[in-house]
């Protein structure tokens, strides 16, 4: 089969396609024929390894391999069809169209998949292309999985700090579907995506500090590497709660700090990505309440100008690729 490999860490021309052996199932895996993947920032990151929070940089290293990486496919969200289910397999059949997690494994890159049924995959909602739905699973499960820990009711003022990414793509959207006033924070291009997904309020970030605004806030959903969480804490109401999907060591210690000497809250998480959640996101976009903002979608042998496309953050939207075609 085909696959985007890379044999070292570096700049986006590492990633070359090669044929690799297609991978068989075992008794409770899923072989899935990828249609398409997300190239995600993490993908990016893995790739380069190159990672604005430095504190995990250690042990990630030795999990992905010291000086070369031992899982040379990247790419671990996705869309495609169930081909061949192994024996003990009961959730899939043959020709199910699914979308989800690839888990650490990563792997859907390349035209052939395995996972096991136990992996937070589901079938694609039923009103998505198979790009739209692989946008779907790493910005809608980190963002849906953050705002569950904010009581967001209708009104609720929220702020999402890094919105253009997609996190925060589905962040805004996922807030406005329970009836919060939006404030999106990110750079000057990507206002009108952010305007047109359901933020009420734009903050281009490269003119205006929301922190040094007079604006309150009852949730903060911060996306940014390197924010000051003390500082933007500022603008947090006092029953309010600072959602943190980056966490450098300082936001780790500021947290704590928030906690213990205000009556704001504060949390640093690194999402679960249930199957729950996934369920949820599909259920969102099927009701018409979320849908997939896509900037680019690029064929296999473009993959390094995808990776330069995330990294550039010109994008303005999610980045597709397409590793096979349907039928
Ligand atoms: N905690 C978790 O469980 C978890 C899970 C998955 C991923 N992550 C991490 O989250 C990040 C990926 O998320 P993503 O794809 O949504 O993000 P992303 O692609 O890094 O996007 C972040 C957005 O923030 C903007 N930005 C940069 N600096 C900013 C600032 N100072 N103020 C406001 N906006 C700013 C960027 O735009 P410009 O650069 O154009 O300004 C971009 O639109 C990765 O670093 C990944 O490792 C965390």
């Amino acid at each position: 089969m085909k696959a985007v490999v890379y044999h070292r860490y570096g700049p986006p021309d590492v990633l070359s396609v090669q044929e690799v052996p297609k991978p068989s199932p075992k008794a409770n895996e899923l072989l899935i024929r990828v249609v398409a993947a997300e190239v995600a920032k993490g993908d990016c990151e893995l790739r380069s390894f190159q990672f604005p929070i430095k504190w995990f940089v250690l042990p990630l290293r030795l999990v992905m391999g010291i000086t070369r990486p031992r899982r040379t496919i990247l790419g671990g969200y996705f869309a495609g069809e169930v081909v061949q289910v192994g024996d003990s397999v009961s959730r899939f059949s043959v020709g199910d169209r699914i979308f989800g997690s690839a888990g650490i494994k990563m792997g859907a890159y390349g035209e052939f998949l395995c996972v096991p049924d136990s992996a937070t995959v589901e079938r694609i909602p039923s009103n998505a292309t198979y790009e739209q739905a692989a946008a779907l699973p790493m910005g809608g499960l980190n963002a849906i999985h953050f705002l569950n820990m904010a009581d967001i009711q209708p009104g609720t003022r929220v702020l999402i700090n890094g919105a253009g990414g997609s996190i925060g793509c589905y962040g805004v959207q996922i807030a406005k579907s329970k009836g919060a006033i939006v404030t999106a924070v990110d750079s000057g291009i990507k206002e009108g995506l952010l305007r047109s997904l359901g933020a009420d309020h734009f903050i281009d970030y490269q003119q205006t500090l929301f922190s040094q605004g007079d604006n309150q806030y009852d949730v903060i959903f911060d996306v940014v590497a390197h924010s000051d969480m003390k500082t933007n804490a500022r603008v947090l109401s006092d029953t309010g709660i600072y959602l943190s999907a980056n966490p450098s060591l300082n936001v780790m210690l500021q947290t704590r700090q928030i906690n213990k000497s205000t009556s704001k809250r504060a949390s640093f998480a690194f999402a679960k990505e249930t199957l729950q959640d996934l369920i949820g996101i599909k259920n969102l976009f099927e009701q018409g309440a979320i849908t997939a903002p896509i900037d680019c979608v690029y064929s296999l042998a473009d993959m390094p100008d995808a990776h330069r496309r995330v990294e550039s953050e010109q994008r303005v939207g999610l980045v597709v690729v397409r590793v096979s075609e349907s039928d």
